[in-house]
């Protein structure tokens, strides 16, 4: 539940004492979706986590609000690490309602003052907002002493916006209403000054008020945007800071939507990461999400995603249909083509791949190969050591200078438990090699190729475990003699 937070704000009497107010109740019904509206992901994360994150850049998480209702419980638990407060909107009959339930945590309750002067309403489905932009509009708001306005901008295609009714031209004239695009007059629907959802209200002035919000629309819901209306029979100030920067207004109602806010956000992303020195080439076929980082210097080829909290070091080449996720590759690590790595940690000067999947828990070390078609699954393979083709290695223990020959697989799992291999330093593992665990090999010994390993190896012994080869001298040349014999 909200919490009252009086006591807590210390300012001085000329800077508001300001909320941020994030709607995230509603439903998103026109995505025809099984998952709430707020939590779908736009450039990797769920888009309220983008919206959040900015609100927190301009007040301090204590004094952001997120009304939740739709799956609340889900939408608090994607956000909860975050440190903001949450207001519950049990039932969602509009974006008013959300203020109106809010009005304890904001305004205060009937015994106290105000616990802020001014709120800054953000929509939980719009994620392209900047701080930059809301601050303008607030110190806009401050500076026009209005009691409410709201953020514009001129769309080619307002559809589905409310637009701004002037009263009369010019960007400074007062607003006299926004129309819903259901209930505007086909002159208003011309209009492409549309309203962007985000507002900001002196707090008192929109609590006296907002009472006198209505079901009479055309959704019958409480329409925050009918607060200009109010406002202006009320005779208090309304306006609107029209941005120039209509791309961040965008909202999320539709998937095509969705997609598209997608992109720009990746698109960003990779023009932060060229300005920061890293080179990607064709930016508009990679994947990067929000919070990834990349070092200088990295290449980054075609058709590559990174995903999550993935941290890329300097001087390291990530190359084409490779999926990184979650993540820590240190300077100078090659990724050749096709390799899969997850939660996984990779040491400066390390080669991946081709084609090698790094599963969770998989720990590289300084200078160390994983190459073709090589899975590995919570392991630690020690600085140098190699592991290049066609392997298996999984809850396994691998010093340095190790070298794992093609096909071996260590056996770990017994259909019930899994089991640890152990292989000490130095140690050079023959081709084909199946390490049965729990086994351990000792610093520097050898393990025949083709060998099934069961016992613990001791240091510097050479281990074989395959049955002797049997040679017939001739044997072959008598079988191809007796089949022409048959033949005549
Ligand atoms: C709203 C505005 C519209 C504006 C557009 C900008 C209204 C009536 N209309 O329309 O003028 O152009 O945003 O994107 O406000 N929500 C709640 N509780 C509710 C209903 C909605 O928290 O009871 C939340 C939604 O989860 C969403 C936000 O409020 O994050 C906006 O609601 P939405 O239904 O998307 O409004 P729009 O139709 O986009
Ligand atoms: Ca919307």
């Amino acid at each position: 539940m909200a919490k009252t937070i009086k006591t807590k704000l210390k300012s001085s009497p000329s800077t508001p004492r300001t909320a941020i107010a994030i709607m995230a109740a509603g439903k998103g019904t026109r995505l025809k979706s099984n998952h709430p509206k707020v939590l779908h992901e736009v450039g990797g994360k769920p888009i309220l986590a983008h919206v959040i994150a900015t609100a927190i850049q301009v007040v301090p998480a204590k004094d952001v609000f997120v009304i939740v209702g739709h799956e609340a419980e889900r939408v608090r638990e994607a956000v909860r690490a975050t440190g903001v407060n949450f207001v519950l909107q049990a039932e969602q009959r509009g974006t008013g309602h959300a203020l109106m339930v809010a009005r304890e945590a904001i305004f205060g309750n009937k015994d106290a003052l105000a616990a802020y002067d001014q709120v800054i309403v953000l929509s939980g489905d719009a994620p392209l907002i900047t701080a930059e932009t809301i601050k303008k509009l607030s110190d806009f708001h401050t500076a026009e002493k209005a009691t409410m306005t709201l953020l514009s901008a001129d769309l080619d295609n307002p559809y589905g916006y409310g637009r701004v009714i002037r009263r009369g031209t010019g960007t400074r004239t007062p607003v006299r209403a926004i129309v819903e695009e259901k209930s505007a007059t086909p002159r208003q629907r011309d209009i492409c000054e549309i309203n962007s959802g985000f507002y900001v209200f002196d707090v008192p002035a929109l609590y006296e008020h907002i009472d006198s919000l209505s079901t009479k629309n055309a959704h019958g819901e409480y329409y925050l945007t009918d607060m200009a209306g109010v406002f202006h029979r009320a005779h208090k100030k309304v306006v609107a800071f029209k941005t120039l920067a209509a791309g961040e207004v965008l909202g999320s109602n539709t998937r095509a939507e969705m997609t598209m806010l997608d992109a720009r956000l990746r698109m960003a992303k990779c023009r932060a990461l060229l300005d920061d020195g890293v080179t990607i080439y064709y930016p508009h076929t990679s994947v990067i999400d929000s919070d990834v980082e990349v070092g200088a210097d990295t290449v980054i080829e075609p058709f590559v995603q990174l995903l999550g909290s993935t941290k890329i070091g300097a001087d390291c080449r990530i190359s084409s249909y490779s999926v990184i996720e979650n993540s820590i590759l240190a300077d100078r690590v090659t990724v050749k083509p096709g390799t899969i790595v997850e939660d996984s940690r990779v040491a400066a000067g390390a080669v991946l791949g081709p084609y090698s999947h790094l599963r969770p828990g998989s720990e590289i070390g300084e200078g160390a190969h994983v190459g073709n078609f090589v899975e590995t699954k919570k392991i630690k393979l020690g600085k140098g050591s190699k592991a290049n083709h066609l392997t298996y290695l999984g809850d396994a223990e691998i010093g340095e200078g190790v070298n794992v020959g093609a096909g071996t697989i260590t056996c770990n799992y017994d259909g019930v438990n899994k089991h640890k291999t152990v292989i000490e330093d130095g140690v050079f593992i023959g081709s084909d090699s199946t390490l049965v665990a729990p086994v351990k090999i000792g610093r520097g010994a050898y393990v025949a190729a083709a060998s099934c390993i069961t016992d613990d190896v001791p240091e510097d012994a050479l281990a074989l475990g395959r049955s002797r080869q049997t040679v017939k001298e001739g044997w072959a040349r008598a079988k191809r003699d007796a089949q022409k014999d048959q033949r005549g």
